[in-house]
């Protein structure tokens, strides 16, 4: 049997046959049906990419069925266990696991990378201090389009690199020092003798020691959290991220513009939600009236945490996070918050609601609890985010840029405006 589809167009009698590649079909082999010769030819409508590959893609595997997450092919669980960031980072960028010595090489190259320019200070302090540190991270990402021009040189392979390092190196100390600067505390400077994550919480948390000594198990907690969150494939903020870079913007521009999508409450943003609706519900008693709510629609209500596009079963990642919340409360004491969350996804599991609509706890249900217990405040949790995820952000873009079936994004509409009609004088208006 081909792999093809025949299409009957029932205005003319038509048929057509189609490839499929895939399980997919292009949307362009559609552009053929038409009514009248002069017609523009079938679209298909797809509002928020419900059922559109918008590219194809070799970093990220995702069955949202089977709760299955895998960075070029290694499950999540997998390297949760055995990795670490910045082998988790290489891998999602090359497609392999490195060798001891490209491991090393990448690491030095990483920790050379880490200082801002002395300027990007300047730039911090011209924020007030109640602003929200998402909204200083990605200006200042934004900004470095500035310092570093030799980045709109995209298709040199050697000047990808060079930002790589740069980008992956620099969103930990401008994540800190956003941070720092929101409570008036001075900003540390990196220390290249810590790894990744321990450098990040010496520049968050560092005071008057001379040496910063990072706590090892919350040390390794964040390095799993950020492996967890390195890539997710096609969501909104990566979608962003290949768009913008489409129109051949330096990596910066687009990063800039990924982290935007990320700041909002339904992506990036939601684990910060998820802690804001725990406090309002406040006590394990409410929690009842609060899923009430909830399925009631009332007021837009939504169990923050809770859904995903893509997994229609339990997130991993959320399996995962469950089990490094444990320990980490064993080095920070449990989070009163804990208790809440627990009976609220206890009694949305056996909820018809939830159930026939297949909502699960998601990435974000409980990873702000664990960043609240290591002494973050919530504005901080997409900052978070996006840090590792700055690492699958760039292997997409780069994917994009080398794919020759790829062009500026530019969607169709559906235009549902008024016909060409005259301009109409001021004096003669209704
Ligand atoms: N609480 C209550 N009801 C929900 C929730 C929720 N969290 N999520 C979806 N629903 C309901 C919808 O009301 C809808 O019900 P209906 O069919 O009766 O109208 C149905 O489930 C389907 O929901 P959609 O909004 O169509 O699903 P979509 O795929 O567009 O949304 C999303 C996915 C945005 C993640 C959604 O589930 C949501 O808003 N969740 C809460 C926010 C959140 O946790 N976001 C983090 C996502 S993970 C990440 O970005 C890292």
């Amino acid at each position: 049997m081909a792999d093809t589809i025949s299409i009957v167009d029932n205005r003319t009698g038509k048929k057509y046959e189609l490839p499929i590649q895939d399980g997919t079909i292009r949307a362009m082999d559609l552009r053929q049906i038409k009514e009248k010769p002069d017609d523009f030819g079938l679209m298909t409508y797809d509002p928020a990419f419900m059922n559109t590959a918008n590219c194809r893609s070799a970093i990220t595997y995702i069955d949202g069925d089977k709760g299955i997450l895998l960075y070029r092919g290694y499950p999540i669980e997998q390297l949760a266990e055995d990795s670490n960031f910045l082998e988790t980072a290489y891998l999602i960028l090359f497609g392999e696991l490195p060798t001891a010595a490209q491991q090393q090489n990448w690491n030095r190259e990483i920790t050379l990378h880490t200082m801002l320019h002395e300027n990007i200070k300047k730039l911090m302090e011209g924020f007030q201090y109640d602003a929200h540190p998402m909204a200083i991270f990605l200006s200042i990402v934004g900004a470095m389009s500035g310092f570093y021009p030799d980045a709109k040189d995209i298709f040199n392979k050697e000047s990808r690199l060079k930002q790589t390092h740069r980008a992956i190196a620099k969103v930990p100390s401008i994540a800190a020092w956003a941070f720092r600067h929101s409570i008036g505390r001075p900003y540390v400077y990196p220390d290249n003798d810590l790894s990744f994550t321990g450098n990040f919480l010496n520049m968050l948390f560092k005071m008057t020691e001379l040496k910063y000594q990072p706590n090892a198990v919350l040390e390794r907690a964040l390095d799993v959290l950020f492996i967890l969150h390195a890539d997710h494939e096609q969501n909104c903020s990566t979608t962003t991220m290949r768009t913008i870079g489409s129109a051949h913007a330096d990596p910066y521009s687009s990063i800039a513009g990924a982290a935007g999508a990320l700041y909002g409450p339904l992506h990036g943003g939601a684990n910060e939600a998820v802690l804001r609706m725990l406090h309002e519900i406040g006590s394990v008693s409410k929690v009842p009236e609060f899923i009430k709510k909830v399925k009631s629609g009332e007021a837009g209500n939504r169990l923050m945490g809770f859904g995903h596009r893509v997994y229609k079963s339990y997130d991993p990642r959320a399996k995962v996070i469950k089990r490094i919340a444990d320990i980490v409360f064993t080095v920070t004491g449990k989070n009163p918050l804990l208790e809440i969350a627990l009976e609220l996804e206890r009694i949305a599991l056996q909820d018809d609601y939830f159930v026939s609509r297949k909502l699960y706890p998601n990435v974000d249900f409980y990873s702000g609890l664990i960043y609240q217990a290591m002494g973050f405040p919530v504005e901080m949790f997409p900052v978070l985010f996006a840090i590792p995820r700055t690492a699958g952000w760039i292997a997409q873009w780069e994917e994009m840029l080398l794919d020759p079936e790829q062009k500026i994004a530019r969607p169709r509409q559906i235009y549902t405006g008024p016909v060409q009609r005259d301009y109409v004088p001021r004096e003669k208006r209704a």
